[in-house]
């Protein structure tokens, strides 16, 4: 693994923010090979000084511990900034002279900048010589704003690169606990002979959050909740809860199995949409104690505006093992927590023979708590101990906290896991193409379905859990969200 990362956009939020951060966390963990070099460039020109200065204050305002100096060093100079426009053949061509000219070495060609300035981007590595086989290409969210959107940005690196050389981030697909997901259901044999409609009821996905929209309202006002989480991170939360097990757990495998419920997914159209979904809007509130705007008078709010700051879907999977058992979806902003959590529903016994066994009142469910917590809580009904004849029972949590069965292992952040799979050239964690276009399609359906119903956004205040809409959603079935708990 020798090889050099082009960062596209080096002087960026996503490159300050995530990616120089995680790569000094791999150099500290020992997983940079000595010779991998990183050159960040943009068109900004900026003495090497100026942006080492930057570069080492935002390892410190990001690291929440204290810069391990040897690391630091040892990071910093694996590091150059250039100035470069990347759309210039002529300037990207001196780059690929001076930093680029060893063709034995892979080289990672991180595209943090806007989707639009892809395919100009990539006709100039083409024309320079930066596109090899060994070249692998990375992109991320948002890849489109509808299916044809993403298709188009699509094409424009697919006509320069394989698709074995394109990785699409999902970040989520990064995190610990939902790579968890996959051991836990198919490393014990425990869950999956339980894992169908046989046996479950209904599974719950949460992501919610308390930020608003920081300082990204214009793009926020495009995108809307259900483009922003629902197509992308939550989509594929319910993938992996939801997918045949794999063959094996490499790339073509996990993706076969991915699409396959993709394509599952019932149509939500102009004819259900009313039926299955929820659309809210935050008004001024207060989050953690501490008054907030409304979505219509944060910073850069222009107009008036319907845009979704959270959403609530009833989805279904229509296939054999998931065949009438609803997911619930929703995620929104300015809620009152921020926990994202995957909870498994199982059904009740079928006969109740204990008296104080309250039938039509299911305890069994399975918690995967994705963040802030992380671990598993199953609950299960139990005897209180004491000597009543008629036997009390109460649920009860068999619970596991990652922080406490792992003491001492730090849980790397997402970006750490996937800089490390782009540079093994593993792309199971990466969305292909195809899924991507299928979430799309659904998502497109679920638009135009609100376009021509005319769904409104339903206001919910700053520090709620939502619209009332969304949890008469799921009450209409007969049952509720689970209320945040953390786990431990
Ligand atoms: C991003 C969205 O993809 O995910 C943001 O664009 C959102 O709006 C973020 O805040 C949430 O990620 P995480 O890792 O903080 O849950």
């Amino acid at each position: 693994m020798i090889c050099d990362l082009l960062i596209v956009g080096g002087e960026g939020d996503l490159a300050f923010r995530k990616l120089y951060l995680a790569l000094y966390h791999l150099d500290k963990s020992q997983l940079l090979p000595d010779c991998l070099r990183v050159v960040g460039i943009s068109r900004n020109p900026q003495s090497p000084e100026v942006f080492q200065g930057r570069l080492q204050a935002s390892l410190v305002a990001n690291l929440g511990e204290s810069l391990d100096p040897v690391v630091s060093q040892r990071f910093c100079q694996r590091v150059t900034y250039r100035s470069v426009d990347a759309m210039n053949p002529e300037s990207l061509g001196r780059l690929n002279d001076e930093e680029f000219c060893d063709r034995t070495r892979d080289l990672i060609v991180y595209l943090a900048t806007p989707p639009s300035i892809f395919q100009r981007v990539c006709e100039c590595l083409q024309s320079v010589g930066l596109v090899r086989p060994n070249t692998r290409v990375v992109v991320e969210k948002p890849l489109g704003h509808s299916r044809e959107s993403f298709i188009d940005i699509n094409r424009s690196l697919t006509s320069i690169f394989a698709e074995s050389q394109v990785y699409r981030i999902d970040h989520y697909l990064g995190k610990e606990t939902v790579q968890n997901l996959l051991v836990t259901r198919f490393a014990n044999a425990l869950f999956e002979p339980l894992w169908s409609n046989k046996y479950v009821d209904h599974v719950q996905i949460t992501v919610a959050e308390t930020v608003g929209v920081e300082d990204r309202w214009a793009f926020y006002e495009e995108a809307g909740a259900l483009r922003d989480m629902m197509q992308n991170h939550l989509l594929q939360l319910l993938c992996l809860a939801a997918m045949e097990p794999p063959a094996r757990f490499d790339a073509s495998s996990v993706h076969d199995e991915k699409i396959k419920v993709l394509n599952s997914l019932k149509s939500i159209d102009r004819t259900n949409v009313l039926q299955n979904t929820v659309r809210g809007q935050y008004v001024a509130g207060a989050v953690a104690g501490e008054a907030v705007p409304g979505y219509l008078h944060e910073a850069g709010a222009k107009v008036r505006s319907t845009t979704e700051t959270f959403v609530a879907i009833k989805a279904e999977i229509d296939n054999w093992r998931w065949a009438r058992v609803p997911f619930y979806l929703r995620t929104g902003k300015r809620l009152g927590a921020r926990y994202s959590e995957i909870v498994i529903q199982f059904r009740d016994v079928p006969h109740a023979i204990f008296p104080d066994q309250l039938a039509g009142n299911a305890p069994n469910k399975l918690v995967i708590r994705v963040q802030p917590d992380e671990g598993i809580s199953l609950q299960l009904l139990n005897k209180v101990p004491g000597l009543e004849e008629s036997m009390a029972l109460q649920a009860v949590d068999l619970q596991l906290a990652l922080s406490e069965a792992f003491t001492g292992k730090r849980v790397p952040d997402a970006y750490e896991r996937l800089l490390f799979d782009v540079m093994l050239a593993n792309q199971t964690r990466f969305m292909r193409a195809d899924e991507l276009e299928v979430a799309w399609r659904w998502v497109d359906q679920i638009v135009g379905g609100w376009q021509d119903t005319g769904q409104k956004s339903m206001p919910y205040m700053a520090g709620s859990f939502g619209p009332a809409e969304s949890v008469a959603l799921i009450a209409k079935d007969g049952r509720r969200w689970r209320e945040n708990q953390p786990l431990f």
